[in-house]
């Protein structure tokens, strides 16, 4: 969605403009979300000299952020957000709405840390940069308008509940790694078969985008049937990646790190409850 310029819009504060944080700002900024109303502060100088190449307002501290924010959006490491909460529930944040995009750490701990009700998580990926994250936001019993906007900017927004946001920190948020990666088997494949190389980078590019918006619209096998005619090319190439367990090695590679991922989160949270 782009912003409409005579949009009433937001004053958004990012706490923390690393990987996702920039890709955010990016994805706001080339939406046409006014640079005026968006302030960043972080505590890495090399981070903050990079959003000021974008004209973003640099904030010199915590507390300047927050008074010229409405919407506060912390994007710091798991590890770091308990040190950014406690600083916020210092200063006066009561009629803001604070979003935070950390894995692990719960909202009924960020509640807890910061003393506001006005507490969110979101889950967004670093396609944002190009307006095109896939967004969790939660909690869906509170869904905020505000919030949702900000969000939709860069891309697609779903109001999920908890546990369903903390899966997709693996399948979706974790997933543009194993896409990246996927994509190079193509570029190799292709690189191998005498395509140049530019050109194998901008079809295998072109293919992802194009069957991912095919499959906004159609299911996944009516795809692979509509390509797949009978005894043609494509289906000997699907009998090779069956052949290869490709699909069920790939499968069991996402269940085995998400159930990892669990563990490790139900440890987080163990500890997060012995904390309150
Ligand atoms: N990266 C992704 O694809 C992705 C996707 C979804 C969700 N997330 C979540 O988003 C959060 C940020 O991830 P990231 O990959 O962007 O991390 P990152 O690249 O390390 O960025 C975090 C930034 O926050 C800064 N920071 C740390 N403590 C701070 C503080 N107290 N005040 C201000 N700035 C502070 C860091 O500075 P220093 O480096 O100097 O400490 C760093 O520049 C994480 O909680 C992650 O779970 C990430």
């Amino acid at each position: 969605m782009n912003c409409d310029e005579n949009m009433n819009t937001a004053n958004i504060g990012i706490i923390g403009v690393g990987k996702l944080g920039f890709s955010l700002v990016q994805g706001l900024v080339k939406s046409g979300y006014p640079v005026s109303s968006i302030h960043v502060f972080d505590k890495s100088k090399s981070m903050l000299d990079r959003a000021a190449e974008l004209g973003l307002k640099i904030c010199g501290s915590l507390e300047e952020l927050v008074s010229l924010s409405n919407i506060i959006i912390i994007s710091v490491r798991p590890n770091d957000v308990e040190g950014v909460a406690r600083e916020l529930a210092k200063i006066r944040v009561e009629g803001k709405k604070v979003v935070s995009t950390a894995a692990f750490v719960s909202l009924r701990a960020l509640e807890e840390l910061i003393g506001t009700p006005s507490v969110y998580r979101a889950m967004p990926n670093i396609a944002a940069e190009v307006n095109s994250s896939f967004t969790a936001l939660s909690p869906p019993n509170r869904k905020d308008i505000g919030i949702e906007k900000i969000f939709t900017y860069i891309g697609v927004v779903e109001w999920v509940d908890e546990q369903v946001l903390d899966a997709l920190t693996i399948t979706s948020s974790s997933t543009p790694a194993v896409v990246a990666e996927l994509m190079d088997a193509f570029v190799l494949a292709s690189l191998r078969a005498g395509v140049p190389l530019d050109v194998a980078m901008r079809s295998v590019a072109m293919v992802f985008q194009g069957i991912g918006k095919l499959a906004e619209q159609k299911e996944l096998w009516s795809i692979r049937n509509t390509v797949a005619t009978p005894g043609g090319t494509t289906v000997r190439l699907l009998q090779k990646i069956y052949e290869h367990g490709v699909k069920e090695r790939l499968l069991s590679a996402l269940v085995e790190a998400y159930e990892e991922f669990s563990k490790k989160l139900s440890e987080y949270r163990e500890k997060e409850s012995k904390k309150e």
